[in-house]
Formats: structure tokens, C-alpha cells, sequence
């Protein structure tokens, strides 16, 4: 048996005219029922949620069908025959069965149906081999892929950015180090500090939080970029909605105001969910069975209707009037919480939101500064059941106050001169805003802890593999 001779069973499913012929398939026996006659195996091979059934005769099986239990890998030959069993068009009159591998009943994991995703984290390495993530996982690859398709129809360059780096793009703080140096022997200069010229780049060096900065170097060159890779942050957030290593996209686009940004925001969203939607049915519809049966509903209901635009200021005030009693409380210069973000999406306005105009010293130093002296022109988007899934921003494109602004917050000069740079040389007005694309995904597949969108997630003490 040839590997090219196998056929998916998405293809085979899909196609009419297989009816009658002998065909090749591989993959993993999810189940085995029948009586002493003849034996039932559902095989499923990852290609589509769906399993096909193979019809074995227990009398020219015998030997293998001891050996193939749940979780075991089996190649079968066999005619291809209209079936009239519940659920299924066809079924396979196995001819011939080989087992690649077994699985002992004793300690395969995944024995039945119905574990809880919380069991299921604790088998990541095995998960992949059930139908929720599965489903997950193909979507997983839908999105990344309708994401590039969205990019290059529209113009942007996709633009690969350092995952070494010696800058932190956010401010924020929470950035793993990367180093050759021995921690049980770290060399020190007379002051006693690390001495970093020993170490592999000479200078201390992160884990990036974004590739936005170097994403804005690429957009003064070709106009429109994005960037779709990993991003680490070492923040201590154990939340549904937070990674420790998560994939970002950013766009950044040149001559893009603040306006143009929410425009292509929302289109973009927009246009990934549709895709889904259209490309995506048999998957979504599984998880929405067995988790959410409002989620089509929900992902049809974001396609269809605006985003409501309006500025933190407005926010904050609909959030003070609101008589709710948040954990966290609101006022005005405070950074909005996910239950403030949820109050305005799912109870005030009921749809999505895209709020701008942050105060300035909420926000990162490079977002462009507006004449108030106060906010700035950022914009995030916000979603049902997520909070933020966009957080984006006009730049400064002025070289005078974006230089004040780095002083005033003591980011060192020496790390930032490239990015000075290109408001020295050419500068422009541009914008650009980050996806997170777990968060994307947590909206997309209605799961609701992101631990489940994500492969192999990483967390606060949490990296097996
Ligand atoms: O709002 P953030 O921090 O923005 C930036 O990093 C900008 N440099 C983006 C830009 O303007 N180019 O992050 C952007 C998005 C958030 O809206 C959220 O969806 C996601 O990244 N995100 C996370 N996703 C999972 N786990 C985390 N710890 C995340 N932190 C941010
Ligand atoms: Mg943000």
C-alpha cells in the first residue's frame, strides 16, 4: 500500500463517483462495535470531523480485529459501498487491514467520549485526536490562511520581524531574556552588574512582545506590511484570554489615519469570520452542537451589523451612568478591564466597539498624541465574550514630541535611534493595530479558555513538551 494510493476522507467524502471503486484509507480507529459476525470500526484520519465506517468480516479478520482497539492505527483496502447505516452516505468493505500501531485499552487515555477540556489540557499531546480539537485545530489553520489570503489581495507585504530583540515595543515590562550566559556563574563588571558583553549579542536581549516597531521600519519602505508571527510575554496573568506565548498579526500602513485604521479593522475581522463561516461549516457546526449553540448565530450577527465608534471618554461615561458595581471600579485615566470592555459590548450597545482616544498615560509612547494634551489616537476593538481582540493606534509621526515622549517616560535614546529614524528621514502619517490570533480564534470557535485554541499553550508554569 502506497502513501499516494490513501485517500482522505474529507476527499472521499466530498466526491460522488467513488461509489463501486476500491480505495486506500489511514487513520485512527475512534471506535469498534459489532456482534460475532462482523465488526465496525468508526476510523477517523484528521482530514474532516467526520469518521468513515469500515465494515470488517470477523471471521477473515479475526487476527487483527484483536489488535484494533480505540486510539489504534489501521490501513484498510476495501470496496467502496452505499451505506445504510444512521449518519453516514458510505462505508468500506474491508478487504484488507493492516494495524500500524495499537493502543492498549488499559492506559489509551482517550478510551470514550465525553472527557472535560480540563482532562483534556492535561493530555495536550494527545487532544489533537479528538473531535473538539480536531475541529479547533482546522480552523486554527483556516483563520491563519484567510488571513494571508486577506493581506495579499489587499496589497500588504508580509514582513518577518525579529523574535530576538533588543527593544520592548509596549513598555510594558514583561519580556523573557534571552542569553548564552551562565546563570550559576554570571560575570559582573567592577560595580558588580552583569557584564552583557559577554554574553551572546553583547547587550542584554527579549523574547519580542510585538513586531510592531520593526513592522513600522517595513511600512516607510513598501507602504502596506503585516507581520504574523509569535509574540512572549512574561506577565503573571493566569486568565482564559492570556497566553505566555501567543501569535500575533500586525499590519502598519502608511498614509493610514486613525479613521482609515478602524476602517480596515473591521473589515478585516469581518471578512476572516465570514471566511470561516463559508469555509469552516462542518466544524463549527460540531463545537456549536457540543458547546454553544449560539455561536453561528453570534459569528453571522458580527458579519452583518457595524461596529459602534466612539472614544474612551464616552465609554467611561456610559460605564459611571451604567449603576453597575464593577470589581474593578471606573473613572476617568483608569485602564478598562475586560468586565468594563464586556459591560459596553454585550449589554450597552450590543455589538462590537471600537473605542479611541485613550488617555495618553494609559498608552504606549509611540501612539500619536492629540491636541487636547491628554489622549491619543489609539483604538481598540472590543468583543462579545472576549474584551479587546484589536488594540491599534495612529502613530506619532512628528520626530519633536516623539522624541519629548520617550524622554519624558526615560526609554533610553540608545535603543531607540532606528525608530527615531524614520521620523528624521521621510516621515508620514501611519497607523497599525495587532490581532491576537488566539484571541480571534477563542471568538471564532466559541471556545472560551484560550488554552484551548492554541496547540501546545504556554502559561504562568506550564510548558510541557
Ligand atoms: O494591545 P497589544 O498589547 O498591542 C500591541 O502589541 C501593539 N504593538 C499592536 C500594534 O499596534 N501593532 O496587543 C495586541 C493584541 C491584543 O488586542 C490581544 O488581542 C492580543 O494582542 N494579546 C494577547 N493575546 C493572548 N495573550 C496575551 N497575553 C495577549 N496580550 C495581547
Ligand atoms: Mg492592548
Amino acid at each position: 500500500m502506497k502513501e499516494r494510493e490513501r485517500l482522505r476522507i474529507n476527499d472521499l467524502l466530498k466526491s460522488t463517483d467513488q461509489v463501486g471503486s476500491e480505495v486506500v484509507i489511514k487513520g485512527w480507529v475512534r471506535t469498534k462495535r459489532g456482534n460475532k459476525n462482523v465488526a465496525f470500526l468508526a476510523v477517523n484520519d484528521g482530514s474532516v470531523i467526520h469518521n468513515l465506517q469500515v465494515v470488517a468480516e470477523v471471521a477473515q479478520f479475526e487476527e487483527q480485529l484483536k489488535q484494533v482497539t480505540t486510539g489504534s492505527c489501521v490501513a484498510v483496502t476495501g470496496k467502496l459501498v452505499e451505506s445504510s447505516g444512521q449518519g453516514q452516505n458510505v462505508e468500506v468493505q474491508a478487504t484488507d487491514i493492516v494495524l500500524y500501531g495499537g493502543a492498549d485499552p488499559e492506559s489509551y487515555p482517550l478510551q470514550k467520549k465525553g472527557h472535560t477540556l480540563e482532562f483534556l489540557r492535561e493530555i495536550a499531546h494527545l487532544r489533537p485526536r479528538t473531535n473538539t480539537f480536531g475541529a479547533v485545530l482546522r480552523i486554527r489553520h483556516a483563520m491563519a490562511f484567510a488571513i494571508h489570503k486577506y493581506f495579499n489581495d489587499y496589497g500588504f507585504y508580509y514582513l518577518h520581524t525579529p523574535i530576538i530583540t533588543g527593544s520592548d515595543a509596549e513598555g510594558a515590562g514583561a519580556m523573557f531574556h534571552v542569553t548564552t550566559l551562565d546563570l550559576d556563574h554570571l560575570p559582573v563588571t567592577e560595580s558588580g552588574a552583569v557584564d552583557y558583553t559577554q554574553d551572546f549579542f553583547g547587550k542584554p536581549v527579549n523574547l519580542t512582545v510585538s513586531g510592531q516597531l520593526e513592522g513600522e521600519l517595513g511600512a516607510m519602505a513598501l507602504g502596506k506590511i503585516y507581520t504574523f508571527g509569535p509574540t512572549f510575554r512574561a506577565e503573571n496573568s493566569n486568565t482564559p484570554r492570556h497566553l505566555s506565548e501567543f501569535w500575533m498579526i500586525e499590519p502598519e500602513m502608511a498614509f493610514y489615519e486613525i479613521a482609515d485604521n478602524m476602517d480596515l479593522a473591521e473589515d478585516f475581522l469581518k471578512s476572516l469570520i465570514r471566511y470561516a463561516l463559508e469555509n469552516c461549516t462542518a466544524d463549527l457546526e460540531f463545537i456549536a452542537s457540543m458547546y454553544d449553540n449560539e455561536l453561528m448565530e453570534r459569528l453571522r450577527f458580527v458579519v452583518e451589523n457595524d461596529f459602534v465608534r466612539l472614544s474612551y471618554t464616552e465609554g467611561v461615561k456610559i460605564l459611571e451612568q451604567s449603576g453597575v458595581k464593577f470589581e474593578f471600579p471606573v473613572s476617568w485615566g483608569v485602564d478598562l478591564q475586560s468586565e468594563h470592555e464586556r459591560y459596553l459590548v454585550e449589554k450597552h450597545f450590543k455589538k462590537p466597539v471600537i473605542l479611541t482616544d485613550y488617555p495618553r498615560d494609559i498608552k504606549a509612547f509611540y501612539m500619536k498624541q492629540n491636541n487636547d494634551g491628554k489622549t491619543v489616537r489609539a483604538m481598540d476593538v472590543l468583543f462579545p465574550k472576549i474584551g479587546e481582540i484589536i488594540g491599534g493606534s495612529q502613530r506619532e509621526e512628528d520626530f519633536g514630541k516623539l522624541k519629548k515622549r520617550i524622554e519624558e517616560l526615560h526609554i533610553p535614546e540608545k535603543d531607540m535611534w532606528w525608530y527615531l529614524d524614520t521620523r528624521r528621514f521621510g516621515s508620514a502619517p501611519h497607523s497599525g493595530f495587532g490581532l491576537g490570533f488566539e484571541r480571534l480564534l477563542l471568538f471564532v470557535t466559541g471556545m472560551t479558555n484560550i488554552r484551548d485554541v492554541i496547540p501546545f499553550p504556554r502559561t504562568p508554569k506550564n510548558a510541557e513538551f
